[in-house]
C-alpha cells in the first residue's frame, strides 16, 4: 500500500497551506486545490508529494475532475479537507444577494460539492472529512450576517454528514478556527476588531495557520478513529467563555 492521500481545498495559502505541510511531515500525499493558479504553482513548485489542481470548488464539474485527477494520481483518497474560504463583513442593508451568493456558493456549497463528489472513493478507504467553519459560525455578530451564515451551515453539514456516512466508517468533523493573520482576516479585520478579538480570548492573542492545521491533521488522522461529529474550536478558547473578561484582567 502507498502513504496515504488527501485533497486540501484553498491549498495556495494560510491554513490550506500549513495543513497541506503538516500531511506531508505525516507522510500523506496532497492534491493541493486552489482557485488562484498562480499561488497554487508556486505553492506547490516548493513542495515534493504533491499535485496542484485549480478549481473552483462552488463548481460542480471542477470538483469532480479535481477528485478524478486525485485518485488518477494517488490511485486512493483517505482524506478531504474542505478549506477553500472567502470572507466578507458588511452590514445586513449593504449585504447584496450577489455578495451572499459568492460567500454560500464557496463556503458551503463547496463543501458539499466536494464530499459529495469524494464519497465513492473515500468509501474505499474509510476515509475521513474535515470541514473547516469558524467561530463566526458559532455565535452571531455584526457583520457576519452572509459569513456566519454560511459558517453556521458548514457546522450543520458536519453533523449531516458524520451521521450518514458513520455506517461506510468515514468520519466528519469540523474545526472552526479562532482568528488567524492570514489574507482573508487581515482583509477584513481592522485595528480595533484586532483589539476587540484580543480583549475577547482568554490566552489573548491571534492564533497561527500551524496552530489550527494540528487540530485538523489530528482529527483526519488514525489517532481520532473514534471521533466523528464533532465540532471542535480552535479558538484560544473564546468560544468557552462569557463577557466580562477584559475587565477582569490585571
Ligand atoms: N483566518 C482566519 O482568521 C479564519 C478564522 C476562521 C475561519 N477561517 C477559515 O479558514 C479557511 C481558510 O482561510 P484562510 O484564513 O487561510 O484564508 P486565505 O485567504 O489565506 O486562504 C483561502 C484560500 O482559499 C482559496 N479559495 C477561495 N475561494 C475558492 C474557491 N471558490 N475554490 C477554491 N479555492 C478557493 C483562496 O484562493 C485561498 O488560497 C476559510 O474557510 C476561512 O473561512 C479563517
Amino acid at each position: 500500500m502507498q502513504g496515504k492521500c488527501a485533497i486540501v481545498t484553498g491549498a495556495a495559502r494560510g491554513i490550506g497551506l500549513a495543513t497541506t505541510d503538516v500531511l506531508l511531515e505525516m507522510g500523506w500525499r496532497i492534491a493541493m486545490a486552489d482557485i488562484d493558479t498562480e499561488e497554487l504553482e508556486d505553492a506547490a513548485a516548493a513542495r515534493d508529494g504533491v499535485l496542484a489542481i485549480t478549481v473552483d470548488v462552488s463548481d460542480p464539474d471542477d470538483v469532480r475532475r479535481m477528485v478524478d485527477r486525485t485518485t488518477g494520481w494517488a490511485g486512493r483518497l483517505d482524506g478531504l479537507v474542505n478549506n477553500a474560504g472567502v470572507a466578507n463583513f458588511a452590514p445586513v442593508e449593504q449585504t447584496s444577494f450577489e455578495t451572499w451568493r459568492e460567500i454560500m456558493s464557496t463556503n458551503l456549497d463547496g463543501p458539499f460539492l466536494c464530499t459529495q463528489a469524494a464519497l465513492p472513493a473515500l468509501k474505499e478507504t474509510c476515509g475521513a472529512v474535515v470541514n473547516i467553519a469558524s467561530i463566526s459560525g458559532l455565535r452571531a455578530s455584526t457583520l457576519r450576517v452572509a459569513y456566519g451564515t454560511s459558517k453556521a451551515g458548514v457546522v450543520h453539514l458536519s453533523r449531516q454528514h458524520a451521521a450518514e456516512l458513520g455506517e461506510y466508517g468515514i468520519r466528519v468533523n469540523c474545526v472552526c478556527p479562532g482568528p488567524v493573520r492570514t489574507k482573508l482576516a487581515m482583509a477584513v479585520h481592522t485595528q480595533e476588531i484586532i483589539d476587540a478579538y484580543h480583549d475577547a480570548i482568554p490566552l489573548n492573542r491571534y492564533g497561527t495557520e500551524r496552530e489550527i492545521a494540528e487540530v485538523v491533521a489530528f482529527l483526519l488522522s488514525e489517532k481520532a478513529s473514534y471521533v466523528t461529529g464533532q465540532i471542535l474550536a480552535a479558538d484560544g478558547g473564546f468560544e468557552s467563555t462569557g463577557v466580562g473578561l477584559p475587565a477582569l484582567r490585571d
